[in-house]
């Protein structure tokens, strides 16, 4: 018997997960030697959603740049939790509006603690889904509604990271989180990517049109982290570019002429990996 589809409703915030769940699908099919999680796949072949969009772009140059965008991040944001772990083995790992992201899991070192954080409806998805490891929880509740913390233990230390998720938050609602995360979790660190404000009008103008919303003046973009993070003297900032910080793209399969976009994003677009650390 064929297993019953879960559905994803169009033109929500939800829906902003299709984009890096199907970016990682098709950078795992398209540039294996860079990335080679085959999850996201099996989980798009689980999923009603209409791919036909996604599936008619996908050899195009932009599809494959937005693939290449879904996996570095990804990539980069796991070099960050695995060094965090060296030093703090049984770390809480929590992903901060999760989706359908497994990066926890891809970077269990048999001791961590997982934790999945993201919108009922979302969480409700994931739970059809995925599978709930023995040291893995998930916490359905808006980031915004600081209630959630009260289930993450941060005594043996905790990494917090959100992929592709303070662009849709208000610049304050970000430095509201970050200071609340700062004060309960000294010695804790959290990682995040960001873009500058030209960035992210071309980025989220078609989505944030779909849900509505037409100006991204408000929303949160980082066009120089020294001085626009500079929120408290107990958190260290520390940035790098997002394509081309961690590592340097020379895979089979990515063009010449993916690198250079990936240049112009990192520099012009100011696309960049984040990370914090709190003071102890
Ligand atoms: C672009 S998706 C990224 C999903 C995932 N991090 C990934 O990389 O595949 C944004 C996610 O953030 C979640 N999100 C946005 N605002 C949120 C909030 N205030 N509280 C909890 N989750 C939120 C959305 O529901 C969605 O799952």
């Amino acid at each position: 018997m064929q297993e019953k589809k879960i559905r994803i409703e169009k033109n929500s915030v939800q829906e902003t997960l299709i984009v890096p769940l199907y970016g990682r699908k098709m950078c795992a099919e398209k540039f294996p030697d860079l990335y080679n999680d085959m999850s996201a796949k099996k989980l798009c072949e689980k999923l009603d959603y209409d791919f036909s969009e996604q599936e008619a772009k996908k050899d195009s140059f932009a599809y494959e740049f937005g693939a290449l965008e879904a996996a570095m991040r990804q990539l980069d944001i796991m070099y960050e939790i695995n060094d965090y772990l060296k030093t703090h083995p049984k770390a809480a790992v929590v992903n901060l509006g999760c989706g359908l992201d497994q990066t926890g899991k891809t970077c269990d070192n048999g001791s961590c603690r997982i934790i999945n954080v993201d919108f009922p409806d979302v969480i409700k998805i994931r739970t059809q889904l995925i599978p709930v490891g023995e040291r893995e929880k998930n916490i359905a509740c808006d980031l915004k509604d600081y209630s959630w913390m009260k289930e993450v233990a941060g005594d043996n230390g905790a990494v917090f990271f959100a992929a592709g998720v303070f662009h849709y938050f208000k610049r304050e609602d970000v430095k509201n989180l970050v200071l609340e995360l700062s004060r309960r979790y000294p010695g804790g660190r959290l990682i995040f990517d960001t873009v500058g404000k030209k960035g992210l009008e071309l980025m989220l103008s078609k989505s944030l049109k779909n849900m509505g919303i037409s100006d991204v003046g408000g929303f949160f973009s980082v066009n120089n982290a020294a001085r626009q993070l500079n929120w408290s003297d107990k958190i260290r900032v520390t940035s790098k570019g997002y394509m081309l910080g961690y590592y340097d793209m020379k895979n089979p399969g990515i063009k010449g002429a993916h690198r250079f976009l990936a240049k112009i994003g990192d520099s012009l677009l100011k696309m960049a990996i984040i990370r914090m650390d709190f003071s102890a």
